[in-house]
């Protein structure tokens, strides 16, 4: 079965809640990305990863992306994008602009339910560039249901 199915079954049987993934406002404590290495992309959203193409420009954001994801989504996305199951694992977002659009989302909404922080609002913490690089890295270790 998909992991992530598995874990939407989890948080809605309230579980997840229950073991203290969900965190108070203002819990967050984010690393600084240097992007300066990366195209800059001025302050409106992208509705599409900017650093896909071409291979130098992306080969860039992959090294970037990985050290950001690592310091700022894996504690619950888990090391490597892979998953212990506290939130879904990232490597089965769809790939191209379908799942730019629901990362994008994600980053800027983060996830809230019944008043409780799931998810951050990782935009508010992170540039652009360095969510982007994050999503680069995250298609360059995805894997397809
Ligand atoms: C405090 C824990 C936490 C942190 C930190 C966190 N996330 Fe999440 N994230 C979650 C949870 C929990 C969900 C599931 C939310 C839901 O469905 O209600 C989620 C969902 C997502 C989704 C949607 C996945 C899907 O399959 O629907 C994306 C994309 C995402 N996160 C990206 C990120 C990125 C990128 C970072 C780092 C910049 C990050 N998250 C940091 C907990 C976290």
């Amino acid at each position: 079965m998909n992991k992530n199915i598995a874990w939407r079954a989890l948080i809605g049987a309230g579980i997840l809640s229950a073991s203290g993934l969900v965190m108070g406002h203002g819990d967050v404590t984010p690393q600084a990305v240097n992007t300066s290495d990366l195209e800059q992309l001025g302050a409106e959203w992208r509705d599409e990863n900017p650093y896909r193409e071409p291979y130098e420009k992306h080969a860039k954001a992959v090294e970037i992306g990985t050290s950001a994801y690592n310091q700022n989504c894996a504690r619950c996305h888990g090391l490597e994008a892979i998953s212990g199951g506290i939130a879904p694992d990232l490597r089965y977002l769809e790939a191209g602009i379908e799942g730019d659009e629901w990362f994008k989302e994600r980053v800027i909404n983060g996830a809230v339910r019944d008043g409780a922080v799931y998810m951050p609002r990782m935009a508010d913490y992170l540039s652009q560039e360095a969510l982007w690089a994050i999503r680069t890295y995250l298609e360059s270790v995805a894997v397809s249901e």
